[in-house]
């Protein structure tokens, strides 16, 4: 399996069996800089990974340890709307639980939807709404990863939302909880859509995440989501969507994202 190849690649730079795994978005890769003893791969030289053109992905599986434990971070993803497969899309999460993490946290920046998140907030992910008409596990099922049909009932574990919590409160973060509704974008929704959405029970919007989570559930990886709430969601305030101005936000509340990553990381590991 192709898998099993990047798998034998990445071996040959590193013997490193990572507990925890952390997905990096858009703008929120300084975790990556505070591995230690790192081993940095390009997904360019490992095969059947896929390589982002989003901007801000600079596309590097980073191994190594964060406060002594080992930990696989991906900077960097791709995404449905770049015309890559679900099944791809999750690739790198596959790899990381070949690799042997138990644990996986997932970042992005969202747009709120619900009115009492504000720019700049970090968001706890309690649970998702696939809106994308896909799912990373469409196709043969391999049971050497996990069942044809698997449960989706805690894909975000509650345990590791208490922890990441105190964690927060310790470092002065304040931190929302709230249920992410992806999309396949690239185009931001429209105000109706986001409408829908909210109707639908959806806190937050993001064109990423699920997919991965879903190849992780799929493996039995516990997973934790965090959103950094770039702007307010299509039609929530009277005013357009511009991307800069999403990476910007991204860009200043990625620091508290860092920090929080930093503290709460290596107490994953079981
Ligand atoms: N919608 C979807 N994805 C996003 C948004 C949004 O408003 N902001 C950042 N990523």
């Amino acid at each position: 399996m192709i898998v099993d190849d990047a798998v034998e690649r990445i071996r040959q730079d590193s013997d490193l069996v990572p507990r925890v795994g952390v997905v990096l978005g858009s703008g929120l890769g300084g975790l990556a800089d505070e591995v230690e003893s790192r081993v940095e791969i390009s997904y360019t030289e490992i095969p059947g990974w896929p390589v982002s053109t989003a901007i801000g992905h600079t596309g590097v599986l980073v191994l190594g340890t964060i406060a002594g434990v080992p930990v696989a971070v991906l900077r960097g993803r791709a995404h449905l709307y770049e015309g890559i497969g679900a099944d791809r899309v999750a690739f790198g999460v596959r790899v990381l639980g070949r690799l042997g993490i138990g644990t996986l946290v997932v970042t992005n920046a969202a747009g709120g939807i619900d009115a009492d998140l504000s720019p700049g907030q970090l968001v706890l992910i309690s649970d998702h709404i696939n809106l994308q008409g896909t799912s990373s596990l469409v196709g043969p099922n391999d049971e050497s990863l996990g069942p044809r049909f698997p449960d989706m009932s805690d894909a975000y574990d509650a345990e590791l939302r208490i922890r990441a919590r105190l964690a927060a409160e310790e470092l002065g973060i304040h931190v929302g909880e709230g249920v992410y509704a992806a999309w396949l974008g690239p185009q931001f929704e429209s105000p109706a859509e986001i409408r829908f959405m909210r109707a639908a029970g959806g806190d937050l919007a993001g064109m990423s995440t699920v997919q991965e989570v879903i190849a992780a559930r799929h493996m039995g990886i516990r997973c934790l989501g965090i959103s950094v709430v770039t702007n307010m969601a299509a039609g929530v305030l009277p005013e357009k969507i511009d991307h800069e101005a999403v990476l910007e936000v991204g860009e200043r509340a990625a620091g508290s994202l860092t920090a929080l990553l930093r503290e709460l990381v290596p107490t994953l590991s079981v």
